[in-house]
């Protein structure tokens, strides 16, 4: 729960709609899209650790959203196109597409829900996952041992002192 916190996570969805919000008209897209990434910001409802391709979660959710139809999903979907080709210049081999949060946040807002609950809304919906976890680890009762990689700089060598004969 508490991996949920914080923006570029569970705060994604709401701030993917800021940044709807921010953009405002489809003629300011590429300008407000191309400063932000050029100033080393991030685009929220972009890019995901693992999936290299569309989240196929996002691709639902895009149908879901275009199935409510109106200006606000038309708009995301317009932006979504930009960016991702903006993304693709400006970050070439990053494979950067939109992830769940993109549409998650689309969707919430066209079903009335305010932005604040966006999270714990998402938080609700994984209780499910999360309480069978719960039981599967109760069922074989060990010790959970989360393996650790070091992968830093290596130790420092001491370098001997020269010792010259008098
Ligand atoms: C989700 C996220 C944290 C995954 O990051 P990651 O796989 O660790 O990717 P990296 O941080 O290694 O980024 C790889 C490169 O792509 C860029 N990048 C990644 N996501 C980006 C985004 N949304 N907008 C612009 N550039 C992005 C990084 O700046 C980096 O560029 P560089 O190589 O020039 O430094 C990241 O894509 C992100 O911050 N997205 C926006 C927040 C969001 O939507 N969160 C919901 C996630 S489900």
């Amino acid at each position: 729960m508490g991996a949920l916190s914080g923006p570029l996570h569970g705060g994604a969805p709401s701030r993917a709609l800021d940044t709807l919000d921010a953009i405002g008209t489809p003629d300011r897209i590429d300008s407000w899209i191309r400063e932000r990434v050029l100033a080393g910001d991030r685009i929220m409802g972009f890019g995901h650790p693992v999936y290299r391709t569309e989240d196929p979660r996002s691709r639902m959710l895009r149908e879901i959203a275009q199935g409510f139809g109106g200006p606000r999903a038309e708009f995301a979907v317009e932006v979504e196109r930009r960016v991702e080709a903006i993304l693709a210049e400006l970050k070439p081999g990053r494979e950067l597409h939109t992830n769940v949060e993109f549409y998650a946040g689309v969707v919430m807002e066209l079903c009335g829900l305010p932005r604040e609950m966006f999270t714990p809304t998402f938080a609700a919906a994984r209780v499910v996952g999360w309480s069978a976890n719960i039981l599967e680890q109760a069922q074989d009762s060990k010790i959970i041992r989360p393996v650790a990689r070091y992968v830093g700089p290596g130790a420092p060598v001491t370098v001997p002192t020269a010792v010259t004969a008098a």
